[in-house]
């Protein structure tokens, strides 16, 4: 499919500065904001734009959402419980403004972006100040111009998803890690998911925007770069630009020591690929790569478009063209028509492809996609039972992999002191793995060879080989 990109034109941008000028020069309006983040990376990294739009505006971030004048929560609707949690909390807020009149509440992201919604939240949810999608993310300044000025209600979602703004304003929430988005929205329309409905369809960047905003990273000291996409590997299908390939190989040639990229579907993991993860040590030597199921008829009733057989196979060329590399992955239970013998082959597929960790998920539906009305929706009893069973086969290859890793030395990027304290600090291996570490806070920031020692079930443990 052609990605079809309008890109938003700079006097539009243009505009919005000066709405983002309007309003820091407004006599009365908030000072602070909090955002509250649900969901995956591209949702994090979306939130470095409305914090980037916010610090444009004139506001300065809150400590805690108690404190702040302006609270945005930016959401995801990915699972059923996802969208409860979400509009729980916003409903809390609606407490918090008892106490505090003035409190401006605001609701984006993708659960904003579900058809309907926006009409639930102007009826449901009278407390909501102010609402947008992903789609008008670079409008905030307009939108909470408008908001504050007329004292009203507003809410914009776009409907069409097909452009794509450049130049807006990031405040990044790590100084080692940057999120850097090369593609938007998902062409896939796996049955059971909500993501092309709510993100939109496939656009790329153009590579020489990814390319300079790279280099600025670079520029800015950076160590690692994670390079993001619903599916990263069909980037620049049909635009005639770089394909995914060539793109992290240039990427790769700018001089960062960590690169990394998610998430990735099986059926467009190219030879290619795998020859330049090979061919440079700076890429990571982790894949995330999402099986959902063991089961051909699931995967096929979920149009994914690869077989088991296929899936092992793509396995296989990783792993011989990269030995130590760890793989990760997204599992289903519970599809709509999911059979004992179906769960079971997720289980043997799961045990044969001995993954790093996996996200385990039970089906969620969700309206609008097509699996939503599927014959054979399984119940819920059934569905944990499945679950269990699924994470203890993989709490095991967990432990596997882990216990191999001991006594092997690994490179650390140090990024934060570790959460137990008690002088240790934390930071990931090249195969995505948190190792913790006696060390201190000069380390945050440096790469260190660390020798692992022990592992738990999530974390590996070890002691630095210092000089
Ligand atoms: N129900 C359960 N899990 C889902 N995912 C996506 N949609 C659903 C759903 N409706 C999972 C998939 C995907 C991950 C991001 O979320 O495993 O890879
Ligand atoms: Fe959803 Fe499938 Fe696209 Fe991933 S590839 S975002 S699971 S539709």
């Amino acid at each position: 499919m052609k990605n079809d990109i309008i890109r938003i034109p700079e006097e539009e941008m243009e505009r919005q500065r000066g709405f983002a000028d309007a309003f820091a020069a407004l006599p009365r309006r908030p000072e602070t904001y909090y955002i509250v983040t649900y969901g995956c990376q591209m949702n994090a990294h979306d939130s470095e734009k409305l914090a980037g739009i916010l610090d444009r505006m004139g506001l300065r971030p809150a400590p805690d959402k108690r404190e702040a004048d302006f609270v945005l929560h930016n959401t995801c609707c990915i699972r059923d419980n996802a969208e409860r949690k979400a509009l729980g909390n916003v409903t809390w807020l609606k407490e918090l403004r008892k106490e505090r009149p003035d409190l401006l509440i605001g609701v984006c992201g993708c659960m904003v972006q579900e058809p309907g919604m926006a009409e639930k939240l102007i009826k449901q949810y009278p407390f909501v100040d102010l609402a947008f999608g992903t789609g008008n993310l670079h409008e905030l300044p307009e939108l909470l111009l408008r908001c504050v000025e007329s004292g009203r209600r507003v809410v914009s979602v776009p409907e069409n998803e097909s452009t794509l703004a450049e130049g807006v304003p990031i405040r990044r929430a790590s100084s080692l890690t940057g999120y850097l988005t090369i593609m938007y929205g998902c062409n896939n329309f796996c049955t059971y998911c909500i993501v092309p409905h709510v993100r939109g369809r496939e656009r790329s960047r153009s590579s020489r925007d990814i390319l300079r905003e790279a280099e600025e990273l670079r520029r800015q000291g950076f160590r690692e770069i994670m390079l993001l996409g619903q599916n990263v590997n069909s980037y620049g299908s049909g635009t005639g630009d770089l394909s995914f390939p060539q793109l992290l190989d240039e990427c790769a040639s700018l001089g960062f020591e960590r690169i990394r990229f998610m998430t990735s579907h099986p059926k467009d993991l190219s030879d290619d690929l795998i020859r330049v993860m090979a061919d440079r040590p700076n890429i990571m030597r982790h894949f995330h790569l999402p099986v959902q199921s063991g089961s051909n008829a699931v995967l096929e009733a979920m149009n994914r478009r690869y077989t088991r057989e296929k899936y092992l196979e793509r396995l296989r060329a990783l792993r011989a063209a990269m030995p130590d590399i760890g793989v990760t992955t997204d599992l289903i239970v519970a599809f709509p028509g999911e059979t004992e013998r179906d769960f079971e082959d997720t289980l043997s597929l799961t045990d044969e492809a001995c993954f790093d960790s996996a996200f385990t998920f039970i089906y969620s539906p969700r309206v609008g996609t097509k699996a939503a009305s599927m014959p054979g929706q399984v119940d819920p009893d059934t569905a944990k039972a499945r679950i269990e069973r699924l994470i203890a086969v993989q709490e095991k290859n967990t432990a596997r992999v882990f216990s191999s890793l001991i006594g092997q030395t690994v490179k650390v990027l140090v990024t934060d002191r570790s959460r137990r304290g008690g002088g240790e600090v934390t930071g990931k291996c090249e195969r995505n793995i948190s190792v913790n570490f006696p060390g201190d806070g000069e380390d945050i920031g440096r790469i260190l060879p660390v020798k692992i020692t022990a592992a738990s079930h999530t974390t590996l443990k070890g002691e630095a080989a210092r000089e």
